[in-house]
């Protein structure tokens, strides 16, 4: 039998990281003769890590916390979004080069797509809780779907000043003042902050302004059901959760790493979501 393709997902630490579970269970899905491993790889070994994967054994690799921002210089960009959020989380191998893309923002699209029929950004105004890097990935992915206007809110209005800086003329930071007037034309509102994590407090956002037909999603997934989702839905809007996202942002890893595009099934979800320990909410 030939060698298995193996990939892997670095960090620092990276014991809980669900990326195997997800990438193991599409190759048995699939039949594919293929490993995918967790390897924690220090700040100061990850560029000679990411030079050397090919000699590591490894046909491309998942990166998170804390090298996202710090890999982005090695392999070659050719993603404008990647280009523009500044961190990667995915690297594979094409026509012999290293290449890297940020998948995170497009997760989250797609997420949301699977969950509202026809759903894209394209026309959209959307809300961000939140300015750091997850704020980054999903801001100009929602910008690349086309969305119209892309409103910033964060506890510190400085990085949400860089923030929508960066993203252009469609962006737009809120505050205190006008976070009322902003939800009131919102379409989509995402909480990407730690807010309403386990053990953190809870994202007070009153979202009595939002229009009926608004969609609520959140980027945290334990719990499943934050108290912002709760919320919406006791108000009626849609709602998306954040383990979607988490699914989502690993097929275009996988496709490029063993050359099929998986799907993120039921059964995936209710997979990851036993293993996070937390109930699928109704
Ligand atoms: P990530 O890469 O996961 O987005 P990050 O870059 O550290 O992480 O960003 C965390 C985000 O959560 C920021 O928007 C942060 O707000 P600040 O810019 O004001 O720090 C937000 N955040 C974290 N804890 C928060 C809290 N207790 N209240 C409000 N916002 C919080």
């Amino acid at each position: 039998m030939n060698e298995p393709v193996k990939a892997c997902v670095i960090g620092w630490p990276i014991r809980h990281s669900r990326s195997p579970l997800i990438h193991n269970f599409w190759l048995r899905k699939h039949g594919i003769n293929g490993v995918f491993e967790k390897k924690a790889v220090a700040p100061e070994d990850l560029h000679q890590f990411l030079e050397n994967l090919v000699e590591f054994g490894f046909c491309g690799c998942n990166i998170t916390i804390p090298h996202k921002t710090a890999a982005f210089d090695i392999p070659v960009i050719e993603d404008a979004a990647t280009k523009n959020i500044g961190a990667i989380n995915t690297v594979f191998f094409e026509n012999g080069q290293l290449k890297g893309l940020n998948t995170d923002g497009m997760g989250f699209c797609a997420n949301i797509a699977s969950h509202i029929n026809g759903w894209t950004a394209n026309d959209q105004t959307c809300l961000i809780v939140g300015a750091g890097g997850a704020a980054r990935s999903i801001g100009f992915s929602l910008q690349q779907q086309g969305a119209k206007n892309i409103f910033i809110y964060n506890r510190t209005q400085e990085r949400a000043e860089t923030l929508s800086h960066a993203l252009g003329p469609t962006a737009q930071t809120i505050s205190e003042v006008n976070l009322k007037d902003a939800l009131a034309t919102s379409d989509l509102v995402v909480n990407t902050t730690s807010l309403g994590m386990i053990g953190q407090p809870t994202c007070q956002i009153d979202l009595g302004p939002l229009p009926k037909t608004a969609i609520v999603t959140d980027i945290v997934y334990a719990p499943l059901e934050t108290d912002l989702l709760q919320a919406a839905k006791a108000r009626g809007l849609q709602t998306v959760d954040g383990l979607g996202m988490l699914l989502h942002q690993a097929v275009p890893g996988f496709e490029r790493w063993f050359g099929v595009r998986p799907k993120v099934t039921e059964e995936l979800y209710a997979l990851v979501a036993n293993d996070l320990n937390a109930p699928r909410p109704a």
